[in-house]
């Protein structure tokens, strides 16, 4: 086909531009693969660490090349039609002009009747997958001793507590999960205000945490990794600044940082944080925030216990350093708007101490 004649199907078919339609199209879908690759290793659906993002992985595939495939279709027809000879219907009689012959219209009707089948076909295919992957998530099952940790979404933090039939093996901690690899580990979802939703890419779907309503999934991650999780549920102002992690590590080690979490806070030796002690247990923080091995029990914020132990302040929002723990201490609207941390005036001379102190705290 010539030049010419390109540019004379796309003259005469402009009300309707398919060529446009293919250009957005093709270029929407260029830039959900191009972003999905680029999201890979961080919080990605595609990058899956564990057998149920695995099976999503694969239905995720299955749904994308199986839709392109009819995209590419659709869009090669509409060309097809737009650009093919006539047969000169121009020259015909008007009143002749677009009345079938009766094979024609035998023909098309074939056609419809196959694309219909096809299509009622494909969405069952597409079904038929999506209730296999449906069951084959929901079929981790427990092996003895499974691991069980409530998850209890807030606005807009995390709080964490592993379960255990022994009290003095309840761990409370916030924002953060580490599990062992290889084991399943069962999430008890539940939320204290609104609905959020628990959402780790790499390693499953989403799940509500529905506020008096227990919600439970089971989780495995099968390579050692930091995966990050994101509230899925829009929450509220904060919202987006909801994060999780999930650390998965050998057992060994895993059994390491749960002994080490589970100890109480050791009173520092260094006078500077002797001193950010007394401040922090002085100051309305103690109302909020828990650490065990001092009289603040607080249980509104999260459990500051092993705080320097952690990745994150304010759900993630903030790297854990000196810096940003003045910042956020001293000014938590500013980084995190709406907030439910309380804007204490802490004396300037007392601020270094209590960074200090509350950093200390592995
Ligand atoms: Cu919690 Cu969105």
């Amino acid at each position: 086909m010539s030049g010419g004649r390109w540019w004379g199907g796309l003259q005469a078919a402009r009300g309707f531009q398919p060529a446009l339609l293919l250009a957005k199209y093709s270029a929407f879908l260029c830039g959900t693969v191009v972003l999905t690759a680029c999201a890979a290793h961080q919080q990605s659906v595609v990058d899956p660490a564990g057998p149920q993002s695995g099976r999503i992985a694969v239905l995720w595939w299955v749904f994308l090349w199986l839709t392109v495939a009819i995209f590419v279709i659709v869009m090669a027809l509409t060309l097809w039609t737009l650009f093919r000879r006539h047969g000169g219907i121009e020259q015909e009689p008007l009143e002749t002009r677009h009345v079938p012959s009766e094979a024609t219209e035998n023909r098309m009707t074939r056609v419809v009747a196959g694309a219909t089948v096809a299509t009622v076909l494909i969405l069952f295919i597409l079904l038929i997958a999506s209730i296999g992957t449906g069951k084959a998530v929901a079929n981790l099952v427990n092996k003895n001793n499974g691991l069980i940790i409530e998850v209890t979404g807030n606005q807009w933090w995390w709080h964490i507590r592993y379960q255990n039939s022994d009290a003095s093996q309840i761990l409370v901690t916030a924002n953060e999960i580490h599990i062992p690899v290889g084991r399943p580990v069962l999430i008890r979802g539940m939320s204290n205000d609104v609905i959020h939703s628990f959402w780790i890419p790499n390693l499953h779907g989403k799940r509500d945490l529905i506020p008096s309503h227990v919600t439970t999934e089971w989780i495995q991650a099968d390579q050692p990794g930091v995966y990050r999780g994101q509230c899925a549920e829009f929450c509220g102002l904060q919202h987006a600044h909801m994060i999780l992690y999930v650390i998965a590590e050998p057992p060994d080690k895993f059994n390491a940082w749960m002994k080490q979490q589970l100890q109480p806070s050791v009173e520092p030796t260094d006078p500077e944080r002797q001193r950010g002690r007394q401040i922090f247990l002085n100051y309305a923080c103690v109302y909020c925030h828990e650490i065990r091995g001092t009289t603040a029990a607080g249980q509104n914020g999260p459990d500051l216990t092993h705080f320097g132990s952690r990745r994150g302040i304010a759900a993630n929002t903030l790297t854990n350093n000196l810096g940003n723990l003045a910042g956020w201490i001293v000014d938590p609207q500013s980084s995190k708007p709406g907030n439910h941390m309380a804007t204490i005036a802490v004396k300037p001379d007392d601020l270094q101490p209590l960074i200090e102190y509350l950093e200390s705290l592995k």
